[in-house]
C-alpha cells in the first residue's frame, strides 16, 4: 500500500493503478463504517484509493476542526487490512494553497437541515470533493448513507458538472445499540454515550407513529419531544422529507426518509433511516 501526501507523486501512482478505479474520500480517524465503503469500493473495482483529509472549508470558525481526531498510523494500518491500493494523505497548503479562491455551491439538496445548522458546510464539501474527484479521476467514488444528505449534494455535484464518475450510496453501519458509527463518536463520554444509543431508537419510534397513521409533522415533534426526554441538550432538526430530493412533504406518496441532528452535550450527532411503508 502506497501512501503519497502531494497530488503530483499521488497522479503518478494513480497513473499506475488497474481500472476500474475506486475510490473514498474521508476526513481519517477511520472506523468500520469507513472499511465498509473501502469493502464496497474493492468489490466492484480492481484498484482502491482512499483519502484521509480533515477539510478546513466545511468547518465553521466555531467548530472542532482543530480537535477533530487525527491519527495517521492507525488510518493506514486499518487500510492495510482491508486492500487498499493508496492511501492520499494531504496536507492544507496542499489542497488549499496561498491564493486559493474557488468556491463550488451545490444548491438543490443542499437547501434546509444540515444547511440551516452549517450555513458553509455543503460548499465546502462540495469543493474538497470535486477537487479530489478531479486529482484522482476513478470510476467510482463510495459515500456513505450516514451522510444522507452530503450524499444527495454528492450525486447533483457530480451530475451537474458532468464528471464521469459513478457514485454509490452505502448503507449506514451502526453500534451494537443501534448508535451509527462516526469519528465524533470518540468525543462522548460515558453517560453522554448511553444517551447517543437512543437516537436510533427514537427515530424507528417515529417511523412507526407514522405507520400507524399519525401525521408526519406530529411524528417529528413526538421525536423532538422524545429526543429531550432522554437527555439531548439540543435538537437541531428531526425532518421528514421525500428521500429523492428531501423536499417538505404532506403525506407518504413517495419514498420518505427522516433525518435527525441532535446535541449531547458538546458532540453534534447525526443520524437517518428508510421510512419502509408496508411492514413486512
Ligand atoms: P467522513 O465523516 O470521514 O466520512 C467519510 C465517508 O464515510 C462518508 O461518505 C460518510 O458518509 C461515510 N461514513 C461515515 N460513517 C459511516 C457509517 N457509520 N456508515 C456508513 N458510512 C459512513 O464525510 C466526510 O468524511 C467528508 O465530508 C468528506 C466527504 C470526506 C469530504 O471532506
Amino acid at each position: 500500500m502506497n501512501v503519497a501526501h502531494e497530488l503530483a507523486p499521488a497522479r503518478a501512482q494513480l497513473e499506475k493503478l488497474a481500472r476500474p478505479l475506486g475510490f473514498v474520500p474521508t476526513m481519517g480517524a477511520l472506523h468500520a463504517g469507513h472499511l465498509r465503503l473501502v469493502e464496497a469500493a474493492a468489490e466492484a473495482c480492481r484498484s482502491v484509493v482512499v483519502s484521509l483529509f480533515v477539510n478546513p472549508m466545511q468547518f465553521g470558525p466555531q467548530e472542532d476542526f482543530e480537535r477533530y481526531p487525527r491519527n495517521l498510523d492507525a488510518d493506514r494500518a486499518k487500510l492495510s487490512t482491508v486492500g487498499v491500493d493508496l492511501v492520499f494523505a494531504p496536507d492544507v497548503a496542499e489542497i488549499y494553497p496561498t491564493g486559493f479562491s474557488t468556491r463550488v455551491e451545490v444548491s438543490g439538496p443542499s437547501r434546509g437541515l444540515e444547511t440551516d445548522f452549517r450555513p458553509h458546510f455543503f460548499s465546502g464539501v462540495a469543493t474538497v470533493v470535486a477537487k479530489l474527484l478531479i486529482a484522482a479521476m476513478p470510476d467510482l467514488a463510495t459515500f456513505g448513507e450516514k451522510d444522507y444528505q452530503q450524499l444527495l449534494v454528492v450525486r447533483r455535484l457530480v451530475h451537474d458538472l458532468g464528471l464521469p464518475v459513478e457514485i454509490f450510496g452505502a448503507p449506514i453501519v451502526r453500534e451494537a445499540d443501534g448508535l451509527a458509527m462516526s469519528s465524533r463518536n470518540a468525543y462522548l463520554s460515558q453517560t453522554e454515550r448511553a444517551i447517543a444509543g437512543k437516537l436510533n431508537v427514537i427515530l424507528k419510534e417515529a417511523i412507526a407513529h407514522v405507520r400507524r397513521g399519525a401525521s408526519l409533522s406530529s411524528s417529528e415533534e413526538s421525536a423532538i419531544d422524545a429526543l429531550r426526554e432522554a437527555g439531548f441538550s439540543d435538537v437541531d432538526y428531526v425532518a421528514i422529507r421525500d428521500a429523492e430530493t428531501l423536499a417538505h412533504m404532506e403525506t407518504l406518496l413517495r419514498p420518505a426518509r427522516i433525518l435527525a441532528a441532535v446535541r449531547v452535550a458538546g458532540t453534534r450527532l447525526i443520524d437517518n433511516m428508510a421510512i419502509e411503508l408496508h411492514s413486512h
